[in-house]
């Protein structure tokens, strides 16, 4: 039996903003229960459900020596749907409305946290053979464990991997600051190791420290050897180069199956999709003041609103395309300035676009079903799982040919008829509308061929199997 521990900043159901959650809520449950006793340990954070709350019972707590400090350190813990997870427990650090409230305190939350994640093991009687961490909040792990942890013979050994889910973000502060605050000798912060630009980089010490890189696509894992999408850490990719890989997401398929799916308005499988889709176009219409048109193509947007996911692109041309017989459903929250632009295409075309700003797991559900296509034209996307709901719902995705988005919708080709979505290749307002109504061409002009998209892409299978397969590979060369 091998131990696998997972430490991350989110996790469903516990608690999510974006796509690390959906990873790092499923990943360990599909990993083989055989050979694999998978832990997660996650921050216990005060805005979480009190249904989940409820669920946690006290292991024990100590006091761990912090930022010239001594302070609390409670292990929860509980068993969901077969994984074991642990959350610590400190009101300090993790009192806050969500996740993220920015730097500095991010900084002093996750450290802290990556601290007590290595410091609470002895305690709970388990010692992972290998801690998979999950993007920059986990980044000080390998750099921790290969400090002072060293000294105590529990932790020698211990092999990490570091999971990129997204580069642009990297726990960055200046370097005394950051030193102080993590407590890390001062040889740590140099170019070679934690520095980078006279700052302190969480992410980079992990990334230097870590025994395995890996991101989560393979298109993602090169492009991040190239400056436009690398972040500034470019070099050091190209100089992990060998130890670097891309291992593709995979989709809750337990979650996320229309036949089943209890938020949806009518359950439906590939051989239903017309009728099924057909009634969810309806219901959700009808729900937000939608026109009620069974015959109008709707476009589906289910996202983080920011820079990355291309609104800058949907901004540019949204009047022109609302001139098209088409209706826009969003679902979202981010930067201000596209939740009101958002707010106001749907004040000016009352009817025809709805802009729901907030956050709600069961409309997101309720909108894959619901439309014929889902618009994700990011300007980098490290896998994206939005288009493979999409797919698994018969939504057909049009995004931009990028990162994971390349490598899971394959561009329909009306010669050969194949292909699961639409693509465009420039990061360009027009070629990204040209795309749009292109794919309205086919929605309205060739509905055999439209259908036959619809059937292509529910029929592919972005389950975990494969990509679990993978991880499980990695972890045994890795542990040997
Ligand atoms: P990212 O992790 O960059 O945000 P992904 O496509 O990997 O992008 O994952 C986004 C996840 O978050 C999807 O599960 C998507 O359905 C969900 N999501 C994003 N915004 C919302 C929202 N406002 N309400 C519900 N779910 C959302
Ligand atoms: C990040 C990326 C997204 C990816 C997700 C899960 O949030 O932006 O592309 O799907 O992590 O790996």
């Amino acid at each position: 039996m091998k131990n696998i521990l997972f430490v991350a900043s989110e996790c469903l159901p516990f608690v999510k903003t974006g796509g690390l959650a959906d990873v790092v809520g499923s990943l360990p449950k599909t990993l083989d229960k055989e050979y694999y006793d998978c832990r997660v340990i996650l921050p216990l954070y005060s805005f979480m459900p009190q249904k989940w709350k409820d669920m946690l019972t006290y292991h024990s707590h100590f006091y761990m020596d912090f930022n010239w400090n001594s302070y609390y350190v409670g292990i929860m813990e509980c068993e969901y749907e077969g994984v074991h997870y642990y959350f610590i427990d400190n009101q300090d650090y993790f009192t806050c409305d969500r996740p993220y409230d920015g730097m500095p305190y991010d900084i002093g939350r996750f450290a802290f946290f990556d601290k007590a994640a290595l410091s609470i093991l002895p305690s709970i009687g388990y010692r992972p053979d290998l801690i998979h961490c999950h993007d920059w909040q986990t980044g000080l792990i390998p750099v921790y464990l290969n400090s002072s942890f060293q000294e105590n013979e529990f932790y020698r050994g211990i092999k990490t991997v570091m999971t990129i889910h997204n580069l642009k973000f990297q726990g960055i502060w200046d370097v005394r600051t950051l030193k102080d605050i993590v407590g890390l000798p001062g040889y740590y912060f140099t170019p070679d190791k934690l520095e980078y630009n006279r700052d302190g980089n969480m992410l980079k010490g992990g990334m230097v420290y870590a025994d395995a890189i890996t991101t989560v696509s393979n298109t993602y894992a090169e492009e991040i050897k190239m400056p436009y999408y690398g972040e500034g850490l470019d070099g050091l990719m190209r100089a992990r180069s060998n130890s670097l890989r891309g291992i593709v997401n995979g989709l809750d398929y337990e979650e996320w199956n229309p036949a089943i799916d209890k938020n949806i308005y009518a359950n439906y499988d590939v051989k239903s999709v017309i009728e099924g889709k057909a009634k969810n176009k309806e219901a959700l219409q009808k729900e937000l003041g939608l026109t009620v048109d069974p015959d109008v193509m709707l476009i589906g947007i289910v996202s983080r609103l920011t820079d990355q996911k291309g609104f800058d692109l949907i901004a540019y041309v949204m009047d022109e395309m609302c001139q098209d017989a088409v209706q826009f459903v969003i679902l979202g929250t981010g930067e201000e300035r596209y939740e009101n632009m958002f707010r106001h295409f749907a004040w000016k075309y009352n009817g025809k676009v709805s802009a729901q700003i907030y956050y709600n797991e069961a409309l997101a559900h309720k909108i894959y079903a619901a439309s014929d296509a889902f618009l994700m034209p990011s300007q980098f996307e490290p896998c994206g799982l939005s288009q493979l709901m999409s797919l698994r719902y018969g939504c057909v995705p049009i995004v931009r040919e990028t990162g994971g988005l390349k490598d899971t919708v394959e561009p329909y080709n009306e010669y050969e008829g194949t292909g699961t979505g639409f693509s465009f290749t420039n990061y360009n307002a027009h070629e990204m509308m040209n795309t749009v109504r292109y794919a309205e061409k086919i929605f309205y002009d060739t509905k055999p061929a439209w259908n036959d998209i619809v059937t292509r892409g529910m029929e592919k299978d972005f389950s975990w199997k494969n990509s679990a397969l993978q991880y499980q590979e990695m972890y045994d060369w890795l542990i040997g």
